[in-house]
C-alpha cells in the first residue's frame, strides 16, 4: 500500500467540514442557479456533454441490466442535483438507483421529491464512508473538488467495485500531474483558458488502472473524460 493510501486510510475525521463546504456551495449558488430549483450542480450537469454522458453511460448500464435477471443496482456518488441520475433512470427503467451526497438538505429534498421504489437517497461522505454494495458506481465531477488525500481515501472506500469516473480535463495540459488543492467549489485547472492539470487517476500519486470509455468537449476549453477505474 502506498504512503498516500496509508495516510488516506487513517484520515477522514473532518466529514463535518466537507459537509459544511458543499452545503455552502449550494446555499451560496457558487455553481450558479436555475430558476425554480433549490439545488443546482453547475453547467456541467446539463448541456451537450451531460446529454452525451447520459446516452453513452445509459447504453452501458442497459447492457449490464440485460445480462442480469434482477434489477441492476447503480450507486451515484456525489449525485448533486440528480439531473444526470433521473435522465439515466429513464434509459434503464428496471434498475435501482441509489443517490449519495455529502449535503444533507439536498438528500432530504431528493428523498421527498424523487424517492420511489426505484430511487433512494442517502447522506454519505465517500472520503470517510464505504457505500453499500452496488453493481456499479458512478462518480461524476466529484473528485475534481477534493484534495488528493481525500481522493485517495474515496478510492479506498470504492476498492473492489466497478467504478466509472468522469472528470474535466484542460484542453492544454500544463504543469505537473495531479496538483493538490483544498476541498471546495473550484477545480484544479483554469477552465477559461483550458490550461493546467486536472485529476488523472492513472498517474502519481494515485497510479490506478484506467480504461477510457469516451470524452466530450465542453466549451470553452474543457474535455470531459469518462473512464472505468480500478479503485
Ligand atoms: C459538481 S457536483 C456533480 C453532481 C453530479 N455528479 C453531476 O455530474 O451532475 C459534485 C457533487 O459532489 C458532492 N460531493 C463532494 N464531495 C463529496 C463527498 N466527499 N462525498 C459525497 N459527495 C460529495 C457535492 O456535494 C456535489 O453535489
Amino acid at each position: 500500500m502506498s504512503r498516500l493510501n496509508k495516510i488516506a486510510k487513517s484520515s477522514g475525521r473532518i466529514s463535518a467540514e466537507r459537509q459544511a463546504v458543499f452545503e455552502g456551495v449550494y446555499a451560496g449558488g457558487k455553481w450558479g442557479r436555475a430558476e425554480g430549483e433549490l439545488f443546482y450542480s453547475g453547467a456541467g450537469s446539463r448541456g451537450s456533454a451531460a446529454d452525451e454522458y447520459v446516452q453513452l453511460v445509459g447504453t452501458y448500464l442497459r447492457e449490464l441490466q440485460d445480462g442480469l435477471d434482477r434489477p441492476l443496482v447503480i450507486g451515484d456518488i456525489g449525485c448533486g442535483d440528480c439531473q444526470i441520475g433521473t435522465a439515466l433512470m429513464q434509459l434503464v427503467p428496471d434498475a435501482r438507483y441509489l443517490g449519495f451526497d455529502v449535503v444533507r438538505p439536498l438528500i432530504e429534498h431528493h428523498s421527498r421529491h424523487l424517492g420511489s421504489e426505484k430511487m433512494a437517497f442517502e447522506v454519505l461522505d465517500i472520503v470517510t464512508d464505504k457505500p453499500p454494495p452496488a453493481d456499479i458506481f458512478l462518480v461524476r465531477q466529484v473528485f475534481q473538488h477534493l484534495s488528493n488525500l481525500e481522493i485517495a481515501s474515496a478510492l479506498a472506500n470504492l476498492a473492489g467495485s466497478r467504478v466509472i469516473v468522469t472528470e474535466g480535463q484542460p484542453e492544454f495540459p500544463e504543469g505537473k500531474p495531479n496538483p493538490d488543492k483544498a476541498v471546495g467549489a473550484g477545480i484544479r485547472f483554469h477552465w477559461a483558458s483550458g490550461r493546467g492539470r486536472g485529476v488523472e487517476l492513472d498517474l502519481p500519486p494515485f497510479n490506478r488502472t484506467v480504461k477510457e470509455l469516451f470524452r466530450s468537449f465542453s466549451p470553452p476549453h474543457e474535455l470531459i473524460v469518462t473512464a472505468l477505474v480500478e479503485a
